[in-house]
C-alpha cells in the first residue's frame, strides 16, 4: 500500500477546465467478472479492466489460492481457476479489498468449501455479512466461525438451490448467490434483487458462458443450476464506470467552461443528470458521452435535494461529490443517505474548508450554498469521499493537500493524469 499524498493548487471558483475525460472499465463489476472467472472450465479474458488498486488487490488474492492471472495488455487480463485451489482466503488480502466477499459464491459453489476473514474495504459503516451467511446456510451449507474466520461447508461438497429474499436489496448478496446458483443442484430464486448495472452486466457475462438465468434487469433472479461455464476463447469487455463517469461530470460542471466525458453509458447516471438538470447546469448528452458546460463563475446553480436509492435511483457512491457540488448551489439542500450509516463523516472535513453544513443525525445533511472553499490539508476516508476531496480542492482558493492517496487509487485510475491533462494542478508525492 503506497502512502502517496496529492498536492492540489485550487482554482478559486475559475471554471477554466477544458477538454475531455475518458472513463475507465466499472471497478464493481470488473471484480465480479473476476470472481466469476471461478465457475468456468477455461481460460475467461477480460477486456477493459481498470488498472487500480482494488483489482490488484484481488489479483493477489487469486495467485495466493492458485487461480491463474496474466495481464496481458494494458487493461486486459486473463483467468484460469484450477480444478482444485486453496478455498481459505489469505486474511492479509482480504482485509483490504470489501468485494472479496463476492468470491465465496463461485469458490464454495466449485470446490465445496470456504474459508474467509471478515471483509475489509472502506470505512462505511458497520457493512455486515449476515445476507451471505444465511443464504448460504439455505442453500444447505454448515456456517462455523473458527479463529477470526468463518468457515463455510456444503452439504457433500454440493450446493443447493434455495429461495432467497433479501432483507437488504445488497448488491454483492445478489452477485454472490447469482454465481453460487449457477453450480447449485435445482433452482437458487433471489428475491428482493437490487437491479444496478453491475449486477446485470455480471448475469449477462455468465449467461454468455452458458449459465441459465432469467429475470436479469428484474428484482426476482432465478438460477438454474448446470454444469462449469465455457468463455470459448470469447473475451469480455467491462463497461464503463458510472461513479467515475459521474465524477467527472460534478467536476465539470463546478470547473470547467465546457468538458467531454466520454466513453460512458448515460444511462446509467440519469439519477444524476436529472439532478443536475434540475440545478441548472448544461449539458449534452449523448449515446456514449457527456458535455458539461459550467458557465461563468457568477452563475449560481440551484439547491436541490438528494436521497441516496438503489438503482435507478441516486448513487450513494456520488452522494459525496455530489455533496461538495451542492456547497456551492443557491440555497439548502438535504442530502439523505438511506444506504450507508457513516458515510457522511467526511462532510466534517469539507466544514473545515469553509462549507456550511450541519449534520442532523448519521444520515442527514443540510447543506447551504454558496460557500467558498479554502485549501486545507485533508485525509482521505474512503475511496469516494477521497475523489469529493479532490473535487472540493480544485474549486478551493489556496493549496490542499490529500493524505491517504492510496483510497483513492483503490477505485480511480491514474487520476492525477488525466485531471492534469483538462488543466488541473495536481500533484502526487510519494511518501516513504
Ligand atoms: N447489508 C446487510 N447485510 C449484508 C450485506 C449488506 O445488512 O449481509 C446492507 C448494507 O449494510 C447496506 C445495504 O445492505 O445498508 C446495501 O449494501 P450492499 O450489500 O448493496 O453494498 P455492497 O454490495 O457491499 C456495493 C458496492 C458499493 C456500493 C454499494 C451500493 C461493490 C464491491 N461495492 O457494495 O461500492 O456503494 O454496492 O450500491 O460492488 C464503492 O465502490 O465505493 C462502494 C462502496
Amino acid at each position: 500500500m503506497n502512502k502517496d499524498k496529492f498536492l492540489i493548487k485550487g482554482l478559486n471558483g475559475k471554471r477554466s477546465l477544458k477538454g475531455s475525460v475518458v472513463v475507465g472499465g466499472a471497478k464493481n463489476a470488473a471484480l465480479k467478472l473476476m470472481a466469476a472467472a471461478v465457475l468456468f472450465k477455461d481460460k475467461v479474458e477480460l477486456k477493459n479492466v481498470p488498472e487500480i488498486e482494488d483489482i490488484k488487490r484481488m489479483a493477489d488474492l487469486f495467485e495466493d489460492m492458485g487461480i491463474r492471472v496474466e495481464k496481458t495488455a494494458e487493461h486486459s487480463y486473463t483467468l484460469t481457476a484450477p480444478s482444485k485451489c486453496k478455498t481459505k482466503f489469505s486474511s492479509d488480502i482480504s482485509k483490504h479489498i470489501r468485494a472479496s466477499i463476492v468470491l465465496t459464491g463461485p469458490v464454495l459453489a466449485r470446490f465445496g468449501k470456504v474459508s474467509f476473514p471478515h471483509p475489509g474495504g472502506c470505512v462505511i459503516g458497520k457493512r455486515p455479512i449476515d445476507l451471505f451467511v444465511d443464504g448460504f446456510e439455505k442453500m444447505g451449507a454448515r456456517v462455523k466461525v473458527e479463529d477470526d474466520s468463518y468457515v463455510i461447508e456444503a452439504e457433500e461438497g454440493k450446493l443447493m438451490g434455495a429461495t432467497i429474499f433479501l432483507r437488504n436489496q445488497s448488491v454483492t448478496a445478489t452477485e454472490t448467490f447469482m454465481m453460487a446458483g449457477v453450480l447449485a443442484t435445482g433452482e437458487t430464486v433471489i428475491k428482493n434483487a437490487p437491479i444496478e448495472p453491475e449486477v446485470e452486466h455480471l448475469a449477462n457475462f455468465l449467461i454468455a458462458g452458458g449459465a441459465k438465468i432469467k429475470g436479469v434487469g428484474t428484482t426476482t433472479v432465478t438460477i438454474k443450476g448446470g454444469s462449469l461455464l465455457s468463455a470459448k476463447g470469447r473475451s469480455h469487455p467491462v463497461m464503463p464506470d458510472r461513479i467515475e463517469a459521474g465524477s467527472f461530470l460534478i467536476l465539470g460542471a463546478l470547473t470547467s467552461q465546457e468538458l467531454e466525458i466520454k466513453k460512458c453509458n448515460p444511462e446509467h447516471l440519469e439519477a444524476l443528470t436529472e439532478a443536475l438538470r434540475y440545478s441548472g447546469v448544461k449539458m449534452e448528452i449523448g449515446k456514449n458521452s457527456i458535455k458539461v458546460f459550467g458557465g461563468v463563475p457568477s452563475m449560481r446553480f440551484k439547491s436541490v435535494d438528494i436521497k441516496t436509492h438503489e438503482y435507478p435511483g441516486f448513487p450513494t457512491d456520488l452522494q459525496a461529490p455530489m455533496t461538495v457540488f451542492l456547497t456551492q448551489a443557491n440555497g439548502e439542500s438535504m442530502v439523505f443517505e438511506t444506504i450507508f450509516e457513516g458515510r457522511l463523516n467526511y462532510s466534517e472535513s469539507l466544514v473545515r474548508m469553509g462549507a456550511d453544513i450541519k449534520m442532523m443525525d448519521p444520515h442527514r445533511i443540510i447543506v447551504k450554498g454558496p460557500s467558498a472553499l479554502h485549501g486545507k490539508i485533508l485525509e482521505s476516508p474512503d475511496l469516494r469521499a477521497g475523489l469529493a476531496f479532490v473535487i472540493a480542492s480544485i474549486i478551493a482558493e489556496g493549496d490542499s493537500v490529500i493524505h491517504n492517496v492510496y483510497n483513492i487509487d483503490r477505485g480511480y485510475e491514474n487520476i492525477e493524469k488525466r485531471l492534469q491533462d483538462i488543466g488541473v494542478e495536481i500533484e502526487r508525492v510519494s511518501e516513504k
